[in-house]
């Protein structure tokens, strides 16, 4: 590899608010933009930095108060390097100090740019990259990142090490940017951006990685129907994308609280889902209180529905008249005029199509076992994708499937058999600000979930374009924090959450593109980097899906055999 060209010296600045940089006079600052990646070489380490702000500066005021003329461009190569010169300011992130005698003597030869350059790591484990703990000296050079300096510290996609997933690229260079993806389901996450910024995308990548390398198990609440089977893709053509069970047939089923709808839009063999009034418990009615207008007041005496009636509380409620609901309260001592009410509200309920009576099959249970086999769920709402009934359907479910997984831990904790060790399980949520705002948060499963971490092998992925709505403990338990565009200042710093040193990472956020790009940062990544996303199209299908012909029914065959007519353009 040739040498490379440094971009400019380092001439101040310090650990906590970052380092400057002066550009030397051939180098413009119009070539650096906000969140690249660069190397500062310095004489024992070599730091990795993203590029925070750049500025212009001058030697002497009598420049700005005599600026060259419109015309005069020998004036101004003159004053270039010397009078008029650009800055960058770097946040140093990482840094790596090469150990080993004959890789780095400092007092005989200080490593140059090259020397490192052609370092090839043969294993991610050999090499150790370290928090930045200090500054390089005076005058240090400041140089581009190459392909190695990103296979460093990003890692490579088929690192047999590791399960990498290269969720893109950098903005200027042809380099996958890997997640490390055994990292990234250990913990809680978050895919931020506002409307259209491409978070849904995002998501189905993730997922697919996910599933690629066998990570975890997901389920998710599709509330848009747009992760299972076909969505729509904006543009100047109506164009669709595959969905997750298109790429893996074998491996994802969806279930769906909507058979017609779903029918209607042409998914064959999704199962159907629906729930009793008998499996929701006063918990799943505090969750969508809100939504309902139900009070603190009529929910005490949910409680003593609840004690009388166990499980048939809802049932036996909506059917009693109003002389019923005053002979009871007179015995139990309720409140009358709370426990009409709540029974005005929870009338509601019967306009959601999934819920019924009472149901002699229990559908929650087949998710459970979907999931112990491997399978990865996609649960659809169609038409019932309100609030109300997202709400409710994702609490009931999650709440379930989180006491499953909690009993099994702890077997697997008792016994420490690697073959009681439950799946890890991953569970995206959409407008995940409904479910984990700080007044609902201590009360609800999903709050639960993030906040105690990987205990019990669950996690979330949380979709939502309003973090800020988003309890403050909980956004500082999200492991991995990857977020396209955001406006909104109390959004931005919602983000920032419990993250040191964000100062110029705010800056980088708020100069994202409107699409395709995000800032990623937390644990997944050893440090924080903008990316443009991955392209979801025919190539990522290709390089990612399988057609496992063996587990597909006929009508699966028969269907991947259109698309890929259509593909090929017949
Ligand atoms: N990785 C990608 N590959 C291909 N196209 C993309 C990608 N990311 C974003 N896009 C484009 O951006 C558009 C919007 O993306 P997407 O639907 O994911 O936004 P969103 O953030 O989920 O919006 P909303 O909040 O409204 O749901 C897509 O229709 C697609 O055209
Ligand atoms: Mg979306």
């Amino acid at each position: 590899m040739s040498e490379q060209k440094p971009l400019g010296s380092v001439i101040q600045g310090s650990l906590s608010e970052g380092i400057e940089v002066r550009l030397h006079p051939d180098i413009s600052v119009e070539e650096m933009r906000v969140g690249k990646f660069l190397v500062v070489q310095g004489v024992r380490s070599r730091f990795f930095c993203l590029l925070t702000d750049v500025s212009l500066g001058t030697s002497s005021p009598r420049i700005l108060a005599n600026p060259p003329q419109a015309e005069d461009s020998f004036m101004r190569d003159v004053l270039a390097g010397s009078g008029t010169y650009g800055t960058i300011s770097l946040s140093p992130m990482l840094m790596f100090t090469p150990t080993s005698e004959e890789e780095f003597t400092p007092a005989k030869a200080p490593i140059t740019n090259t020397s490192l350059a052609s370092f090839s790591p043969q294993s991610s484990a050999e090499m150790e990259l370290l928090p930045v703990k200090t500054i390089p000296a005076h005058f240090s050079q400041v140089y581009e990142a190459s392909e190695q300096d990103f296979r460093m510290v990003f890692g490579w996609e088929d690192d047999p090490t590791r399960r990498n997933f290269a969720i893109g690229q950098p903005l200027d260079m042809d380099v996958p940017i890997c997640l490390n993806l055994d990292r990234f389901v250990e913990r809680s996450n978050g895919v931020f951006g506002k409307s259209g910024t491409g978070k849904s995308f995002l998501t189905r990548l993730l997922i697919s990685g996910i599933i690629r390398k066998q990570a975890a198990v997901n389920l998710m609440f599709d509330m848009h129907s747009e992760y299972g089977w076909e969505a729509m893709q904006e543009g100047k053509n109506v164009s669709t994308v595959k969905g997750l069970r298109q790429l893996f047939p074998g491996q994802v089923e969806i279930y769906t609280l909507d058979t017609e709808s779903t029918k209607r839009r042409g998914v064959r063999d999704a199962q159907e889902l629906y729930l009793s009034y008998d499996q929701i418990e006063i918990e799943d009615i505090r969750l969508i209180g809100r939504e309902l207008g139900i009070s603190e007041a009529s929910l005490d005496n949910a409680n003593i529905l609840y004690a009388e009636y166990g499980r048939f509380w809802i049932t036996q409620l909506l059917s009693m008249t109003n002389e019923d609901i005053k002979i009871f309260c007179q015995e139990k001592q309720g409140h009358p005029g709370s426990i009409m009410s709540l029974q005005r509200k929870l009338m509601r309920l019967e306009g959601l199509k999934y819920l019924k009576a009472v149901c002699p099959h229990n559908y929650i249970d087949q998710v459970v076992q979907s999931l112990d086999a491997g399978k990865h769920v996609v649960v659809e709402f169609g038409s019932q994708s309100n609030m109300l009934s997202y709400m409710l359907a994702t609490n009931m479910i999650t709440r379930r499937i989180h006491a499953n997984y909690v009993k099994r831990s702890e077997h697997f904790l008792q016994t420490k058999n690697p073959s009681d060790r439950p799946r890890q399980l991953v569970i995206t949520i959409e407008e995940a600000h409904r479910f984990l705002d700080s007044g609902i948060v201590s009360q609800t499963i999903f709050g639960t979930i993030a906040r105690e971490m990987r205990k019990y092998f669950v996690t979330l992925l949380i979709v939502d374009q309003r973090p800020s709505g988003i309890d403050n403990e909980v956004m500082s338990q999200v492991g991995t924090r990857i977020t396209c565009l955001l406006n909104d200042d109390k959004d931005i710093d919602a983000i920032f959450t419990g993250v040191s040193g964000a100062g110029g990472l705010r800056a980088v956020l708020s100069k994202l593109d409107s699409k395709q790009q995000a800032l990623v940062l937390g644990h997944a990544v050893p440090m924080p980097v903008v990316v443009r996303t991955r392209p979801y199209d025919q190539t990522f299908y290709a390089e990612v899906g399988e057609t496992d012909w063996t587990q597909m029914s006929d009508e699966d065959v028969f269907s991947a055999a259109e698309m890929a007519k259509a593909d090929l353009g017949f």
